[in-house]
């Protein structure tokens, strides 16, 4: 017979436990009662909110001091309802705005169904996104995960077991400086920045980084005992850099020439976000393995590895797995943004806004010459150099209070990510407010 009071009992021993460990403790509430009075319908202070934050959560965040309380297109607003235009998407995530209708919808139908059942079973909503991406891209096979750094792990072991089944030294990855792949083990080992290696060495072994766009150190690095270039066709956290096209011509060329796979991370720069649905489609160069995230799910969390038909093989039954991966909801949701993109014309119209934003981006730096170096980034993915000797992050602060929120990529580079349906009425009045920032300078 099940004991009905188990828990009692648990909660009992834990707090005997917590006595002796933190004598200081003192719970908030009742004892053995966890505090549920929050009702969603209440919204909370932001002064409540960041009490709450600063003592529960782990604080490896260096957050703003705003909390939004609900969206709307392009707008987010806080909770004292304060209206901010909203340039960074949640770092280029909610693509298609906040509350878009039709991802209500699709989210709202798929909940009324079912939400999980695992990767045991097959199901409908991964197979027919997974069919979509292979559609958008090139012959293949895609894996489905929440997270891009969980995509760029998984390329990360494709790259490997391609390496291991020509020869035992073929391990070497090549990355690039000033990367970014994400926050996991292998992903961070990816990632070309010695600060966010910092204090969790020793890495893993042979991954071995060369400076973005330069042809000559990619060659001498690449040799047979490599298995795979990772490359972001643009920089994102490294400061918006592009990658020119012949150094990714090259990247081709050397993986073609050692039997190494080329893997594109366009987790920033995937779904439209550039005006084409991949950023190596303005570059006419097809990577081996393609990983994205972020726009994927607009807003709802989901990555994707695309590796290309004659390589998919490699990752066999049994050798790679997530429990949530592609689970309905998420994948009902990511179907929805690509038949929103299709159903809009949203990539003319990426292209469209983005020339219009830089036009007004490059007038700024007409207006301010000794602040701002240059305007650089592609699509809506965009980043404005500043001076070497200004540091962008008090700036962003600046502008949440001129509400504006933007990012910062890089020490010197503020980085716009507006949403894809962002409008022109809107983009003018971003531009208001920066120049109002800017002349604060
Ligand atoms: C290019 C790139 N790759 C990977 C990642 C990691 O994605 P996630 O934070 O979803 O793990 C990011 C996140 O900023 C990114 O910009």
């Amino acid at each position: 017979m099940p004991d009905e009071n188990a828990h009692q009992k648990t909660g009992q021993m834990n707090d005997e436990f917590i006595r002796e460990y933190y004598p200081d403790f003192e719970r908030t509430d009742k004892p053995q009662q966890v505090d549920l009075s929050y009702e969603p319908q209440r919204m909370m202070t932001f002064e409540e909110i960041r009490q709450l934050d600063e003592k529960y959560l782990l604080q490896n965040y260096a957050r703003m001091p705003v909390a939004f309380a609900y969206g709307s297109g392009e707008f987010l607003y806080d909770t004292e309802g304060r209206e901010y235009i909203d340039f960074l998407s949640g770092i280029a995530v909610t693509a298609l705005g906040h509350a878009q209708a039709d991802l209500i919808n699709a989210i709202h139908h798929q909940a009324d169904l079912v939400w999980h059942t695992s990767n045991l079973f097959y199901n409908q909503q991964q197979a027919m996104l997974a069919r979509a991406l292979v559609e958008i891209n090139f012959p293949g096979r895609v894996f489905l995960c929440n997270s891009g750094t969980e995509a760029n792990e998984a390329a990360l072991k494709l790259m490997r077991v391609h390496g291991q089944a020509r020869k035992a030294t073929k391990y070497k990855i090549i990355s690039l400086i000033d990367s970014f792949h994400g926050r996991t083990f292998g992903a961070m080992t990816l990632t070309g920045q010695e600060k966010i290696h910092g204090g969790f060495g020793p890495l893993l072994p042979g991954v071995v980084y060369v400076p973005a766009n330069d042809i000559s150190a990619l060659e001498a690095a690449v040799d047979e005992d490599v298995c795979g270039i990772i490359i972001e066709p643009i920089q994102g956290e490294g400061g918006v850099l592009p990658m020119e096209t012949a150094f990714l011509q090259k990247a081709r060329e050397l993986c073609d020439r050692y039997d190494a796979l080329l893997c594109f991370d366009e987790v920033q720069t995937g779904m439209g976000r550039t005006g084409a649905y991949f950023a190596y489609q303005n570059y006419g160069v097809l990577p081996d393995i393609l990983t994205m995230a972020k726009g994927l799910g607009g807003g709802f969390p989901i990555g994707a590895m695309l590796v290309a038909e004659k390589f998919a093989p490699e990752l066999a039954s049994g050798m790679h797995g997530s429990t949530f991966g592609g689970n309905h909801l998420g994948s009902a949701v990511a179907y929805e943004v690509i038949r929103f993109i299709e159903a809009h014309d949203t990539l003319n119209q990426v292209k469209k806004s983005a020339a219009y934003f830089r036009a007004g981006l490059q007038k700024l730096q007409a207006q301010f010459p000794d602040i701002v170096r240059e305007v650089r980034g592609m699509g809506l993915l965009v980043g404005l150099v500043l001076r070497d000797d200004i540091e962008a992050r008090p700036l962003v602060g600046k502008a949440l209070e001129e509400r504006l929120v933007i990012g910062r990529a890089g020490h010197n580079v503020l980085r716009f990510a507006p949403p894809l349906i962002v409008r022109e009425q809107t983009i003018d009045r971003a531009l208001e407010r920066l120049a109002r920032l800017l002349a604060t300078l």
